[in-house]
């Protein structure tokens, strides 16, 4: 199924002006980039996007990471992109990712991983709603 999920690239690729790099390799895998936008996220909102991970020790470190340069935040479209988006972003940790995925190429550490994506249906929907109205998305 045609399927719609969130992705992010993170201050460590913005501040190494990845962005088009980054885009090219949705792209390439057939994820058409719907929506997209730069923010400046506050502490606040960083916070609350990762709510669901409050509770790990890594939290803190992640929303200063998140809130310390800007981000872009994007839809992405296409076949089963979900699990595509996964693939093309490789494993958490650029350690054990594929060679030829985001993260492998440009990630520098499991924090700063370069790239976020939603991990299921039903988070791809609530983190869409997080950044974007309706009418900001062009399929
Ligand atoms: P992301 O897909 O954005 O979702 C949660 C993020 O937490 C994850 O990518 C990682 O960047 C980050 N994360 C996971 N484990 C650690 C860790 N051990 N230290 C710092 N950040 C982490």
């Amino acid at each position: 199924a045609v399927e719609r999920t969130l992705s992010i690239i993170k201050p460590d690729a913005t501040r190494r002006n990845l962005t088009g790099k980054i885009n090219a390799k949705f792209e390439e895998a057939g994820l058409r980039i719907v929506a997209q936008k730069r923010l400046h996220l506050s502490t606040a909102q960083a916070g609350k996007f990762y709510e669901v991970h409050k509770e790990r020790p890594f939290y803190g470190e992640l929303v200063e990471f998140m809130a310390s340069e800007p981000v872009v935040v994007q839809v992405l479209e296409g076949e089963g992109a979900i699990a595509k988006n996964r693939e093309v972003m490789g494993a958490t940790n650029p350690a054990n990712a594929d060679a030829g995925t985001i993260r492998k190429e440009f990630a520098l550490s499991v924090g700063e991983n370069s790239v976020h994506g939603s991990d299921a249906p039903e988070t791809a929907k609530e983190e869409i709603a997080f950044f974007f109205s309706g009418l900001e998305l062009v399929g």
